[in-house]
């Protein structure tokens, strides 16, 4: 499973980097915000820190206002993947740019029929929002399972990419359905690499390396 951190936060995506342990990065108006920064700004820097899909998203929720950011997003690097709402102008705009070879990240998916719809539309991403049903004591990875399956039993290309991860338990729920990206915050990627055992042994070792003679 590929991992991509979803920030927009740069010394958050540096750090990441650096662990060798990311494939993209996901963004959302949200996040961008968060920043207090220009959001084309923020994407050039991501792009020159990450080498792999960096998805943007729109604000427009007309066809051609979709399309006219999305063309526009697309020109700014290869690695930009245009996300687009999951909605009836959306897909139309998702159909059209796989047609011109800008891919997409279709975003707030909630149901199974959504992520069949996306697919067909063209999607090279599909993104099921899961904390988001979590929180409203639904079961959001019962909806990846959905999405997998049905994407595998007939042939869809469209990816899975688990979005609005909380914890750890998540990421490992995706890993063994078969999903093929998580997009992980920065918080969560350090919580997979910690484990108190790990902090305890290495702390043994330190004490027990002092007590090493000289050579
Ligand atoms: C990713 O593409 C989404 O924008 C993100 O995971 C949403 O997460 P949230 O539900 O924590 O806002």
């Amino acid at each position: 499973m590929q991992i991509f951190i979803d920030s927009a936060d740069i010394e958050e995506i540096r750090d990441a980097a650096a662990m060798g342990v990311i494939d993209g990065v996901t963004t959302n108006p949200s996040l961008v915000a968060k920043t207090g920064r220009p959001f084309k700004d923020v994407l050039v820097d991501i792009c020159e820190v990450v080498d792999g899909p960096i998805s943007a998203e729109v604000v427009s929720t007309d066809y051609d206002g979709i399309l006219g950011e999305a063309r526009e997003l697309a020109k700014m690097h290869d690695n930009i993947v245009v996300k687009v709402p999951l909605i009836a102008e959306g897909l139309k705009a998702v159909r059209t740019l796989s047609g011109e070879g800008i891919r997409t990240n279709v975003t707030l998916c909630f149901s199974p029929t959504q992520g069949l719809l996306a697919a067909k539309a063209g999607a090279t991403y599909v993104s099921p929002f899961i904390g988001r049903i979590d929180d409203i004591s639904g079961n959001g990875m019962e909806l990846v399972e959905q999405l997998v399956t049905i994407y595998r039993n007939y042939g869809l290309e469209t990816r899975v990419l688990v979005a609005s991860i909380r914890h750890p338990v998540h990421v490992v729920q995706a890993s063994l359905i078969g999903a093929d990206v998580a997009t992980v915050p920065h918080k969560v990627i350090h919580q997979l690499a910690r484990h108190p055992l790990t902090d305890i042994g290495l702390e043994r070792f330190l004490a027990d390396a002092k007590k090493i003679p000289p050579s």
